[in-house]
């Protein structure tokens, strides 16, 4: 079969294909464990169903504007102004199936081939395989061993002359980290400065812990024109728990905006009413369950911290939002696929690759799971790889025997 380069270049996402892997095993009736979850567990809003029911019962779902309906427009634009203190135009925002695809158009109008797309290591997975998509380069630039957050000088070294854009996710998918406040202030000027495109990817922004806050690029651009290159990327995924509604967005330049919606207005065309109007009744509703996801994340946060720090051998920074943490397990595994594996085989714990990350030797561990699946996890991932540990471990009625040194 011929394939073409893009064909033949883009993985799997690793992340969705363990995801799979879990369901087969527990469909098969096995006690598996989910430490890899990049969802929240709770519901979506009440105030999001009964905005989307309440559409869905006039019958007449039909095609939405190919960026966005004015009403979801709206609510984006309160909630930037809410956010990042910032008032936009509707002409600055896209809405999209999610804010995989805000992105992927993003990074569509704006990489030709050869261009180089930076970001900082450890990465969400889908970055370098979107730069891909658009025949571009990736290029990985990874902090100081032992730390999370890149200096500028690390980025600086890594932009070529074909650099065309810099992908920030803050807080970061693994590590939880939210980059300071003067690392923002100098990438927003550094590529101000260079006229690179500097997309923030801030769909965890809410989910952050002990009060603390990311920076605010929009603090430090000199100006919010036609010819800005910042782009916030965001969306009701995570904050709100609505990961199936697929429904994210976009706010950058008119120019870009509109671009961007040509290339969507010829793949997916506009996400779904129903989806949107869902959205806006999460955005514009009541609060409340932001809050107490953050509650249940944070003390779900402090039992996985605990217990990791408790691991002989394990090194774990604690996270400052999101729902995950990126552990050092190089001590028992340099290799983090083959660790990830050996844990799945033998104690039944999914735990995602460090590689698939950029940083090999890490395993990022969710704990947006129940905190007795967290207790449970870390302690059969214990049980196999401390040898100091009894020879037996009994998951529910099954008796393991560790065969292995
Ligand atoms: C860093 C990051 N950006 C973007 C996304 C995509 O979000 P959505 O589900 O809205 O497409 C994810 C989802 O896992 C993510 O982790």
């Amino acid at each position: 079969m011929s394939l073409s380069l893009i064909g033949s270049s883009v993985k799997e996402s690793v992340t969705l294909k363990l995801n799979e892997t879990f369901a087969i095993l527990k469909a098969k009736g096995e006690p598996v464990i989910h430490l890899g979850g990049g969802e929240p567990k709770s519901k979506a809003p009440l105030d999001a169903l009964t905005s989307m029911t309440a559409h869905l019962n006039t019958g007449e779902v039909r095609y939405a504007p190919v960026d966005g309906t004015v009403d979801m427009k709206k609510a984006v634009i309160r909630y930037t102004e809410e956010n990042y203190g910032r008032k936009v135009e509707p002409e600055n925002i896209i809405v999209s199936s999610g804010a995989k695809q805000a992105l992927m158009v993003a990074l569509q109008a704006i990489l030709n081939p050869q261009d180089e797309l930076l970001f900082v290591a450890p990465y969400w997975v889908s970055y370098p395989d979107m730069a891909k998509l658009c025949g571009a380069v990736p290029v990985a630039v990874t902090p100081e061993d032992g730390s999370f957050i890149p200096r500028m000088k690390d980025i600086e070294q890594n932009v070529s002359s074909y650099t065309k854009a810099i992908i920030i996710n803050n807080p970061n998918n693994p590590s939880g980290m939210i980059y300071p406040e003067a690392f923002i202030k100098d990438i927003v000027t550094f590529c101000e400065k260079k006229g690179i495109y500097l997309i923030m990817d801030d769909i965890y922004k809410s989910l952050v812990f002990e009060g603390k806050k990311t920076a605010n690029p929009f603090d430090y651009v000199s100006n919010f024109s036609d010819h800005s290159k910042l782009i916030i990327i965001n969306g009701v995924s995570k904050a709100y728990a609505m990961t199936g509604f697929r429904i994210g967005w976009a706010i950058g330049n008119k120019k870009l905006i509109k671009a961007m919606a040509n290339i969507q207005g010829h793949q997916t065309s506009g996400p779904s009413v129903l989806l949107q109007k869902a959205a806006i009744g999460a955005i514009n509703g009541v609060q409340s369950s932001v809050e107490s996801l953050k509650t249940t994340l944070e003390n779900n946060r402090k039992v996985l911290v605990a217990q990791l720090k408790a691991f002989d051998g394990v090194h774990v920074t604690p996270p400052d939002g999101t729902f995950y943490t990126f552990v050092d397990f190089r001590h028992y595994d340099k290799d983090s696929s083959r660790l990830s594996k050996f844990l799945l085989d033998k104690v039944r714990v999914l735990t995602m690759p460090g590689v698939e990350f950029g940083m090999e030797g890490y395993l990022r561990i969710s704990f947006c799971g129940s905190i007795k699946d967290i207790k449970e996890g870390i302690e059969r991932i214990k049980w196999a790889l401390d040898p100091n540990s009894p020879n037996e471990l009994f998951i529910g009625e099954r008796k393991l025997v560790r065969d292995w040194k």
